[in-house]
C-alpha cells in the first residue's frame, strides 16, 4: 500500500534558490543572506530584486526596479470604479483576492508566461496591491481616496495612501522591515498553491489569486489576526473580572491548552525552535511599542511566550512570524483585518519568485491520492433511492 503523507510533511516537492530554512537551528536566508542581516540593512525593493534574481542589485539595477514598481502604483483605468462598487462590508482579503484576479483583465496579454512577461505581470501585481488595499480601506471608511506618490518608497507610499499623510521615517522603516521579513518562506502553503497553479502553465494572476486564498486561512497568514483577537479577548476578560490583563494571561492560556485549543501565533510545520523572524519582530515590536508609549500588548505577548515555553516548549512549539507581527502592526496603527493583507502585500514578491522558478524547468504537479472508498457499487435509479 502506498504511503500517504498527510499534509505532505517532510516531502520535498520543489527545488528553490529563493529561501533556505533550517527549522532545527532557526535559520532563514533569502538567496543565501541571513534574514536578520537583510532586516537590518536592506529595503523591501532590494529584497524583491534579490528574490527575483538571487543576488543583490547594483545601484542602477535597484533604481530601475524601483522606477518600474512606482510606475505601477496607480491602478489601471477602470479598476478604481470596480473597487468602489464592492460592498463596504467586504473583508479586505476577499477584496484583494477578487481584485488581483480582476487585474488580469486589464493585461492585454494575460496568458503570456515567458520570462519577460511573467516578471512584468509580477511587477504589475506587486505595484498595484498596496493601492488596492489602501483605496479599499479608505473607501469603506467613507474617506476620499489618496492617490499614490511616485516619489515615495513602497512602504512610505502605502502608509501615505492609507493615512492621507506622509509617515515618519521611523514608521516607514518599521513597515519596510515587516515587508522584508514576510517576503518569502520556502514551500509554505500559499507558495505551494501558487506553484501548483502556475505548473499547469496557467498565468501569474491566477497563481497569485490562488495564493491569496490560501494565505487567508487561520492556520497560515490569518493567524496574525487571531493573535490580536486573543490579546483583545484577554483584555476583555480582565475588564469583566476587574483585574489587570497580566493576571488573567496564565489561567487563560492554561485553559486553552487544557481544552486542546490552539494558541495563535505558535507552532510551525518547519521550525522546532523560535522562528528567526519572530526573534527579530520581538525586539522590534518592543521598540515601536515603546515609541508609541504603549507597551501593554508587548508585555502581554511576552508573558504568553514565557508560559508557552514552559508548557509546550518541549514539544517544539514556539512563536512564529505571526505572533509578534500582530503587536507590531497594531503599534503602527493598522486595523486588525489589514494584518493578513499586509502579509500578502509583501509575500507577492515570494510567490512571484517561486512562480518564475517553477516556469524555468516546469513539471506539472499531479500527485496521487489513495482511494479509500467503495468499489463495484451498482447505480440505483433516483426513484429507488
Ligand atoms: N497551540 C497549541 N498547541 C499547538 C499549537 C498551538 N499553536 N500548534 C501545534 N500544537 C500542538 C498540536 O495540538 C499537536 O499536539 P498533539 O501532538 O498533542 O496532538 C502538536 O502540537 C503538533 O501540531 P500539528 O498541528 O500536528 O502541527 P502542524 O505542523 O500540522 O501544524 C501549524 C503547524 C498549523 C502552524 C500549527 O502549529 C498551528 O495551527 N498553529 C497555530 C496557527 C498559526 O499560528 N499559524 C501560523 C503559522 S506561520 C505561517 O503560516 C505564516
Amino acid at each position: 500500500m502506498p504511503l500517504v503523507v498527510k499534509g505532505l510533511e517532510g516531502i520535498v516537492a520543489s527545488e528553490t534558490k529563493s529561501s533556505f530554512i533550517d527549522g532545527e537551528k532557526g535559520i532563514l536566508e533569502y538567496a543565501g543572506i541571513a534574514i536578520d542581516d537583510l532586516a537590518r540593512n536592506s529595503t523591501f525593493e532590494e529584497t524583491v530584486y534579490l528574490l527575483w534574481n538571487k543576488r543583490l542589485p547594483n545601484k542602477a539595477e535597484l533604481d530601475e526596479l524601483s522606477t518600474m514598481l512606482r510606475d505601477r502604483y496607480e491602478l489601471p483605468p477602470g479598476m478604481e470604479q470596480r473597487l468602489v462598487a464592492l460592498p463596504t462590508s467586504a473583508q479586505p482579503m476577499h477584496m484583494l483576492r477578487t481584485m488581483v484576479s480582476a487585474l488580469s483583465m486589464h493585461d492585454l496579454e494575460p496568458n503570456k508566461i515567458d520570462a519577460v512577461s511573467a516578471r512584468r505581470k509580477a511587477l504589475n501585481i506587486l505595484g498595484h496591491t498596496p493601492t488596492l488595499i489602501a483605496y479599499f480601506d479608505r473607501y469603506r471608511r467613507g474617506l476620499p481616496l489618496v492617490h499614490p506618490r511616485k516619489d515615495l518608497s513602497f512602504a512610505a507610499n502605502f502608509l501615505y495612501m492609507l493615512n492621507g499623510k506622509e509617515p515618519t521615517p521611523a514608521m516607514t522603516r518599521a513597515f519596510d522591515i515587516c515587508m522584508i521579513l514576510h517576503a518569502d518562506h520556502g514551500l509554505n502553503n500559499s507558495t505551494f498553491a501558487a506553484r501548483v497553479i502556475i505548473s499547469t502553465l496557467s498565468d501569474m494572476y491566477s497563481a497569485i489569486t490562488g495564493a491569496i486564498g490560501s494565505l487567508r486561512g487561520p492556520l497560515h497568514g490569518g493567524a496574525n489576526e487571531g493573535v490580536m483577537e486573543m490579546l483583545t479577548e484577554i483584555e476583555k476578560l480582565a475588564a469583566e473580572q476587574h483585574k489587570n490583563p497580566m493576571d488573567v494571561i496564565e489561567p487563560y492560556i492554561l485553559d486553552r491548552l487544557k481544552r486542546k485549543e490552539l494558541v495563535m501565533g505558535f507552532g510551525h510545520r518547519v521550525y522546532k525552535t523560535i522562528d528567526p523572524r519572530a526573534t527579530f519582530l520581538k525586539t522590534f515590536s518592543k521598540q515601536i511599542a515603546a515609541d508609541t508609549g504603549n507597551l501593554k500588548l508587548y508585555e502581554m505577548s511576552s508573558k504568553i511566550e514565557e508560559i508557552m515555553a514552559r508548557e509546550v516548549g518541549a514539544k517544539g512549539i514556539f512563536p512564529n512570524v505571526d505572533f509578534y507581527s500582530a503587536t507590531t502592526y497594531h503599534s503602527i496603527g493598522l486595523k486588525l483585518d489589514l494584518f493578513t493583507p499586509m502579509f500578502a502585500m509583501s509575500r507577492v514578491s515570494g510567490w512571484a519568485a517561486h512562480c518564475l522558478e517553477q516556469l524555468d524547468g516546469n513539471r506539472l504537479f499531479r500527485p496521487a491520492a489513495e482511494y479509500t472508498g467503495a468499489h463495484n457499487v451498482p447505480y440505483t435509479a433516483i426513484g429507488n433511492r
